[in-house]
């Protein structure tokens, strides 16, 4: 798959872009919440430095090939409110996943739908991709209403799927497909 530049998407109200030195306060804010510390690399309750890294590395994963990081934006504001990941590291298989995370504060107002709607679109159409994963731990509603929102159907539960944290954890497994299967 060949995808050179990182583009702004249309996702309702937000638009989905590279993270810029101003997403700060947002990084700062999902550096409150333990379960996206667990699963991200924003670090924990962290400093400017760290979380200036932190919007440094979502820069190099499409230099190094491993996936597009947007920060989720207000169209009107262009303040971040979240994260959205399309990560590629089994797109040779014709399969890519996507992550995301909305600050606390921006929660329940429908970002993660409309963002997660906007990227498996853009997603599912670069020739080479078929299938679009999540994973989603069972107690995760928020995530999983998200995901059926847009789309993605549940195919079954992978039992102790992966660390998180101190445990191993169970995830839903989430996919969306091409409409046209290819012959
Ligand atoms: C999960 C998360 C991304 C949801 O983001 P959000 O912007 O609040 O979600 P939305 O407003 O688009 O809501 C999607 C649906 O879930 C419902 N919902 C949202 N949060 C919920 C919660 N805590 N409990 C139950 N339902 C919830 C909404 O009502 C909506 O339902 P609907 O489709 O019937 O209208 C956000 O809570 C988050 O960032 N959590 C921490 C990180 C995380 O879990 N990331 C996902 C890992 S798989």
């Amino acid at each position: 798959m060949q995808m050179l530049e990182q583009p702004v998407i249309v996702a309702g109200a937000f638009r989905l872009r590279p993270f810029q030195p101003s997403d700060i306060p947002a990084v700062r804010q999902a550096s409150t919440d333990p379960y996206i510390t667990q699963i991200t690399t924003v670090p924990a309750q962290g400093t400017e430095a760290g979380y200036t890294a932190f919007i440094e590395r979502q820069h190099r994963r499409v230099a190094e090939g491993s996936g597009y990081s947007f920060a989720i934006a207000e169209t009107a504001t262009d303040r971040a409110v979240g994260q959205i990941g399309l990560w590629l590291r089994n797109a040779d298989h014709g399969r890519a996943s996507i992550g995301y995370w909305i600050a606390p504060e921006h929660r329940r107002r429908g970002i993660a739908k409309h963002a997660l709607a906007a990227l498996g679109a853009w997603a599912l159409e670069h020739p080479g991709i078929d299938r679009i994963e999540l994973y989603v731990e069972p107690w995760n509603e928020g995530s999983w209403r998200a995901a059926e929102a847009c789309g993605f159907q549940r195919e079954g539960l992978l039992r102790s799927w992966e660390q998180v944290g101190t445990a191993r954890r169970d995830m839903y497994m989430y996919s969306r497909l091409r409409a046209a299967p290819r012959a």
